[in-house]
């Protein structure tokens, strides 16, 4: 049975593809746009395989309003879920210009789409740093936004008010989707995470490190009011938060949503040390990890973790996969890499 055609903005990136596959894995008809500024095109391939369907796609860059309307009127689409933004939290505080106008003026072009054509509603990709160090954890919905603490976090709030913003006026439904630190790869390992360049995030720092890639992995700091000093944060499985979205997408189409505009947090409610992070991947995959602890870093709060009562009730979902698991995966990708000669 044949759902709704859904655009999946920014679908070959690290979410969007294995977004892209739960989709086709539940008879959604996925159509891809994406620039390939931070990705690949093999990745489209790779999902093809794995899902064995042919996807349509288009290579542009959606802060083109012409290519981006005129991609809409080819096609019949019912929803839009929007990956498609510049994502590196260092990168954003040199080039706050760059990412304001890429992460607004492609949000605005598609919003301007779905009322010319008519589109039912959308589901943005947001995260948790709107909150800032929230006061209370774990951290629920209701919780303010706090002052951004970087110009990637701002784009995310300015995002958010916008397409609240114009469901409410345009009575379209909107969800935005709060996630937490998605993680890891699918367990084909044909799809996971690209990092271009040196990373800046732990897990892939911590597969890089382990492989040889990287000399050894810098522990930011070991004197956080945490239980061993390390950060917390609540790490997610890539393929559980792809799935929050097919939920997401339910909810719409089953017209389940309470307001126009919706906000969930996608979480697994566990708040993990950057050093238990360290031992599960050491346990799990049976090696010893290079690592120094150095001095914090600039930005990074003490701890942060979801509260996912809401995502339970409401979205009707939770993540299944643990942290142990999380580490594997991420490890099976990375050895497919150095396979790749990448
Ligand atoms: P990614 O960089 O792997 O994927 C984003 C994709 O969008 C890339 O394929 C890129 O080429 C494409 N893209 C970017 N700007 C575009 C444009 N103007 N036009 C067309 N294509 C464009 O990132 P990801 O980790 O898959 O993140 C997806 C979304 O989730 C982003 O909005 C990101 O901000 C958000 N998010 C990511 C994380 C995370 O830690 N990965 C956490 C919270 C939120
Ligand atoms: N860390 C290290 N060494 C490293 C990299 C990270 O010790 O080499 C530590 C950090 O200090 C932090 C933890 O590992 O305590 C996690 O850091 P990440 O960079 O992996 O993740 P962040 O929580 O800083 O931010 C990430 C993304 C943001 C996203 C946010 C919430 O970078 O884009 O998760 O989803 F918004």
């Amino acid at each position: 049975m044949n759902k709704a055609n859904i655009l999946v903005t920014g679908g070959l990136g690290y979410i969007g593809s294995h977004t892209s596959v739960e989709l086709i894995n539940n008879s959604y008809n996925v159509t891809i746009i994406d620039s390939l500024i931070n990705s690949e095109k093999f990745i489209l391939e790779r999902i093809e395989k794995i899902t064995g369907k042919k996807i349509p796609f288009y290579e542009f860059d959606i802060t083109n309003y012409k290519k981006t309307s005129e991609c809409f009127k080819e096609n019949n689409f019912d929803f839009v879920i929007h990956f498609a933004a510049l994502k590196s939290v260092n990168e954003s505080v040199k080039y706050p210009d760059k990412y304001m106008k890429n992460n607004l003026d492609s949000l605005k072009n598609i919003l301007k789409c779905i009322e010319s054509q008519n589109l039912s509603g959308i589901v943005f990709s947001s995260s948790c740093t709107v909150y800032g160090q929230p006061d209370n954890l774990p951290v629920n919905e209701n919780s303010p936004f706090k002052k951004p603490e970087s110009p990637y976090a701002e784009t995310k709030q300015i995002c958010e008010k916008l397409i609240e913003k114009f469901s409410d006026e345009k009575r379209k439904h909107g969800i935005s989707l709060r996630y937490f630190n998605p993680v890891g790869a699918h367990n084909s390992s044909l799809i996971g995470e690209l990092p271009r360049g040196i990373p800046d995030n732990l897990i892939p720092y911590i597969t890089q490190s382990a492989i040889g890639k990287r000399k050894k992995l810098k522990v930011f700091g070991k004197d956080y009011n945490t239980s061993d000093g390390t950060p917390v944060r609540d790490y997610i499985h890539v393929v559980d938060l792809a799935n929050a979205h097919v939920q997401a997408l339910n909810r719409l189409i089953e017209k389940k949503s309470k307001k126009f505009y919706e906000f969930f947090n996608v979480g697994t409610g566990k708040g993990h040390s950057v050093l238990e992070v360290i031992k599960s991947f050491e346990k799990v995959n049976n090696i010893k990890l290079p690592y120094e602890i150095v001095s914090r870093r600039e930005g990074d709060i003490e701890k942060i973790y979801s509260d996912t009562n809401l995502s339970r009730n409401e979205l009707n979902w939770k993540a299944e996969r643990n942290l142990d698991e999380m580490m594997k995966s991420a490890w099976k990708w990375e050895k497919t890499l150095k396979d790749l000669g990448s």
